[in-house]
């Protein structure tokens, strides 16, 4: 291995930080979507790591009888899926143990208490459910006499559905369990790049030093999917998407984009700055949420090379809940006033991309001439990608090379994450499981941060109701309303272009 390659490999491999201690991890909602596609895998590739202690046990809780005999069928399918080899299915599934609990009554804790016994083992309680579940499980934990002095919560995201509901929910479970054992999960904060998003920024003086208004034209947060509905009408329906990803993910990204430098990498130093940050965000409010918002809905159109339904179908009724949010905000701070900050999510976009696009100002004169004489000076543009292709790209005016007539075009600084490190980007979950049991809450959300995001939101969804209750359709496989290209355009930009990383 020549010198340059044995530094590079040094670099990338991340030791364990301090042994993750012996657990019991308890899930709730064991049978449902997210803890087979996300948490049973992101645990078994601990697992396969060798991360998880030898005695440490994984607890599945189960309402369904049926469920009790399918679900370790279910998993190893799944996990076999993500490219397990059934040796090391079988050693996960030697952890698990599914408990049949339903969460509304109290006396079926009692198998649970029973499978957990005397043991001194870090307990931890995923609630991997829908809100409304969370006080009763929580009361009925204390109740049964389940938690221990050293036991934590981690609670699913969307923490409510407004900021009345998010204040109860806390309220309860304040009452059973301090702050410092409550995780609020949000895993996009467990995503690699929105971690480096802070080594970014404060590791190099090159961008902390241009971050602000004077250097930054706009920002763009695009979280795109691809999927639809899948199997979560139920939940989905109701809670719609400026819940279910703004509300939340794309907020966070904001925050960590935005925030002043914490005095240390140190949970509440992190978590205070975020609180500015939200605290900051000028409320859209009343007529405004016309001018500053853009709600759409997927009807059919091609997703994938494949016809695929619209929303009302797959639902099987109409419905006015949004698929796609795009909204204007602005920071009121010294930093970052007059800045335009310009959202966009949805569900069945043309390409599943999450970025953050920022676009410098640009040169305040060209000594090269006109556009028509070298080319168009863009401007200075920074992307943070998020997935797929995470990794930093930079675009910059280049001279094409030659004696010919001078000739300028953008041309990428690239920076990506399996090139440069040639490992694996962890799955967020995999961190985060592994932060609840070690203690460490620097990447989960505080109350305030919620309440505080919730608060923001609040008077978009009344605004929504009053002035704007129905969503502008777009094709399935489109970038979304025509409205949404409105909203960046009238102010004289555009949306960045997800091609330009791939
Ligand atoms: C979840 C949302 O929190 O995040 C889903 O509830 C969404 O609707 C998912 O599909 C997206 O996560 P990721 O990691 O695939 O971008």
């Amino acid at each position: 291995m020549d010198a340059v390659a044995d530094h590079v490999v040094k670099l990338e491999a991340a030791p364990e930080r301090t042994p993750v201690p012996p657990f019991d991890l308890v899930i709730f909602g064991a049978s449902g979507d997210l803890a087979l596609r996300k948490l049973f895998p992101a645990l078994a590739q601990r697992n396969q790591e060798g991360v998880l202690p030898e005695e440490s046990r994984i607890l599945a809780m189960v309402r369904k009888s049926e469920d009790v005999a399918g679900l370790p069928g279910e998993i190893s399918r799944k996990l076999a899926e993500e490219g397990l080899s059934p040796a090391r299915i079988e050693a996960f599934l030697r952890r698990l143990s599914v408990v049949q609990v339903d969460a509304l009554k109290p006396e079926t804790y009692a198998g649970l208490r029973q499978e957990l016994g005397d043991s001194e083992r870090v307990r931890s309680f995923y609630l991997s459910t829908p809100p409304d579940l969370f006080i009763p499980i929580c009361e009925n934990l204390a109740s049964a006499g389940i938690l221990t002095p050293t036991s934590r919560v981690i609670l699913e995201k969307p923490l409510g559905r407004d900021l009345a509901s998010a204040r109860e929910i806390n309220d309860a479970v304040a009452r059973i369990l301090p702050e410092s054992r409550t995780y609020r999960i949000d895993h996009y904060l467990g995503k690699e790049t929105v971690q480096n998003l802070l080594v970014l920024r404060f590791a190099n003086t090159l961008f902390e030093r241009s971050w602000s208004s004077r250097d930054i034209d706009n920002v763009q947060i695009t979280v795109a999917e691809t999927v639809g509905l899948e199997s979560r009408a139920g939940y989905y329906d109701k809670a719609g998407h400026l819940r279910d990803m703004v509300q939340n993910h794309v907020l966070q990204l904001l925050c960590l984009f935005a925030i002043e430098p914490p005095n240390l990498l140190e949970a509440d130093a992190v978590r205070d700055e975020k609180v500015r940050v939200l605290k900051a965000l000028k409320p859209i409010v009343g007529p405004d949420v016309l001018r500053a918002t853009v709600r759409g809905q997927y009807g059919q159109g091609v997703s994938g090379g494949a016809r695929v339904h619209g929303y009302a179908e797959e639902l099987g009724h109409a419905s006015n809940t949004e698929t796609f949010v795009a909204i204007r905000c602005e920071l009121e701070t010294w930093r970052w006033a007059g800045v335009p900050i310009y959202l966009r999510t949805g569900k069945r976009m043309a390409q599943r991309y999450s970025e953050i696009a920022v676009t410098f100002k640009p040169v305040p004169h060209s000594i090269f001439g006109s556009a028509a004489d070298c080319g168009r000076l863009d401007a200075n543009r920074l992307i943070i990608r998020l997935q797929p292709n995470d990794g930093v790209q930079m675009q910059l005016m280049m001279k094409v090379p030659g004696s010919g007539k001078l000739k300028i075009v953008p041309r990428q600084l690239d920076l990506r994450y399996d090139t440069a490190f040639g490992v694996r980007s962890p799955d967020a979950y995999e961190r985060l499981l592994t932060d609840v049991i070690r203690g460490d809450q620097t990447l989960f959300m505080r109350r305030d941060e919620v309440e505080q995001a919730w608060a923001w939101i609040d008077p978009i969804i009344a605004g929504w109701q009053e002035y704007y209750p129905q969503p502008h359709r777009y094709a399935a496989g489109s970038w979304g309303p025509s409205q949404a290209i409105g909203l960046i355009e009238r102010e004289g930009r555009s949306w960045a272009d997800p091609e330009l990383m791939e």
